[in-house]
C-alpha cells in the first residue's frame, strides 16, 4: 500500500521532493521554507534570500543553492509529468472549495502512488477535500493520503504548523507529515477536522469582535489596536492583523464558521462584509482598515 511503501523509506521521513500549488504569499512562503530545509518561490524568494545574505545569516553560495531547489512548473505541470517524482505536495491556492476539489482530483490522478497530498487550507474541511482525491483514471480514492498542513503568515517567521487529519487519513501519513513539518523547523499542533481548526476558531472571532467594536463606535481603530498591542503584548493589533491576513480571507473563514456550526456567535461583522464588497481587502489591495502605499511583491492569485 502507499502507506507501507512510505514507512519502508530509508529517509528520516521519506520526503525528498515537494510540490507547492499556489504562488500567493502562503505558497511562496511554504516553497521558500521547504527549499531551505530540504537538505540541511520567485522574485520574492530572491528578495528573501537577499535579505538573509545582507544580514550575514547566509552566504551567496548557500542562497544560490536554496534558490536552485525551487523550480516553477508549467500550467500543465501535473499532466506533463513534471510532478512525477514528488513525495509531498502542499496545496496553497485561494480558499475556494470548488478550486481545491478540482486540484485534489488532479493530484490524485497524476501524483506518484506514495505521494502525500497536503492542504494549507485555513478552514475548509479536510474530510471533504479528501473525498475529492479520486484518481480519474482508475476511480480509486486516495483520501487516506490527504492531510491538513496549515502554515501561518509570514511562513519563514511563524514557528507553527497545524496538522489536521481528515476522517480518512492514514496514521502513517499523519506521522510522516508531522516529521516533515518538524524538519522544516516548525512546531506542530494537531487539530480535529472542525471548522477553523484550533487557530482560526479562536483568532477569527477575536478579529471579528474587534471589527464589531469599531463599527459600533466603542473606540477608534488606533485605540483598539494599541490596546491589544500594548495591553496584551500582541505583535499586531487585531485590525492591523486583519489587513495583513486579508479581509476577504477573514470574511470567508467567518462564513465557514457560521455556516458549519449554525451558531450566531460566529456572525461576520456587517462592516467586514461591506469592506470586502468595496474591494478593500487590506494590505494586498492597498486599502483596508489602514491605507498602504507599497504593494507587496507577490501578486494575489
Ligand atoms: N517574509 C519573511 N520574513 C519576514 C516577513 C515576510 N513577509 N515579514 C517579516 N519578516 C521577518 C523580518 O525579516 C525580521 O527578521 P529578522 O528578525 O531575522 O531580522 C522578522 O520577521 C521581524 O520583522 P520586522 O522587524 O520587520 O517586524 P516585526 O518585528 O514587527 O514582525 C511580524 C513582523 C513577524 C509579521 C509580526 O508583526 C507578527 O508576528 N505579527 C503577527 C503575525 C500573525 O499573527 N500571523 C498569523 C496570521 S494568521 C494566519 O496566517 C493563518 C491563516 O489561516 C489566516
Amino acid at each position: 500500500s502507499p502507506a507501507s511503501k512510505r514507512s519502508l523509506s530509508t529517509d528520516a521521513d521519506g520526503i525528498d521532493k515537494v510540490a507547492v500549488i499556489g504562488a500567493g504569499q502562503m505558497g511562496i512562503g511554504i516553497s521558500y521554507v521547504a527549499a531551505k530545509q530540504i537538505t540541511k518561490g520567485l522574485q520574492f524568494v530572491d528578495t528573501l534570500l537577499g535579505k538573509e545574505v545582507k544580514k550575514g545569516k547566509m552566504n551567496n553560495e548557500e542562497a544560490n543553492r536554496v534558490r536552485s531547489r525551487i523550480k516553477a512548473a508549467s500550467e500543465n505541470g501535473l499532466q506533463d509529468g513534471e510532478f512525477a517524482e514528488v513525495d509531498l505536495v502542499v496545496e496553497a491556492v485561494s480558499e475556494n472549495l470548488a478550486v481545491k476539489q478540482t486540484i485534489f482530483s488532479q493530484l490524485a490522478t497524476h501524483l506518484p502512488p506514495h505521494a502525500i497530498l497536503a492542504s494549507n487550507t485555513s478552514s475548509i474541511s479536510l474530510s471533504t477535500l479528501a473525498a475529492s482525491a479520486i484518481d480519474q483514471k482508475t476511480g480509486q480514492s486516495r483520501a487516506r493520503q490527504v492531510v491538513g498542513f496549515h502554515f501561518f503568515n509570514p511562513v519563514p517567521v511563524m514557528k507553527l504548523v497545524e496538522l489536521i487529519p481528515a476522517l480518512q487519513t492514514d496514521r502513517s501519513v499523519l506521522e510522516t507529515a508531522r516529521g516533515f513539518a518538524e524538519r522544516m523547523g516548525k512546531t506542530v499542533t494537531q487539530s480535529a477536522d472542525t471548522p477553523g481548526f484550533i487557530s482560526n476558531r479562536l483568532l477569527m472571532p477575536f478579529i471579528n469582535e474587534a471589527i464589531i467594536a469599531l463599527e459600533t463606535g466603542v473606540a477608534t481603530k488606533e485605540d483598539i489596536d494599541t490596546t491589544l498591542k500594548l495591553g496584551m503584548n500582541h505583535p499586531m493589533g487585531p485590525l492591523t492583523l486583519a489587513d495583513f491576513i486579508g479581509l476577504d480571507t477573514c470574511l470567508s473563514i467567518m462564513e465557514v464558521l457560521m455556516r458549519e456550526t449554525g451558531d450566531s456567535k460566529y456572525r461576520p461583522s456587517v462592516l467586514l462584509g461591506r469592506m470586502v464588497s468595496a474591494g478593500y481587502l487590506g494590505k494586498k489591495s492597498g486599502q483596508g482598515f489602514y491605507t498602504y502605499t507599497a504593494q507587496p511583491p507577490p501578486p494575489p492569485q
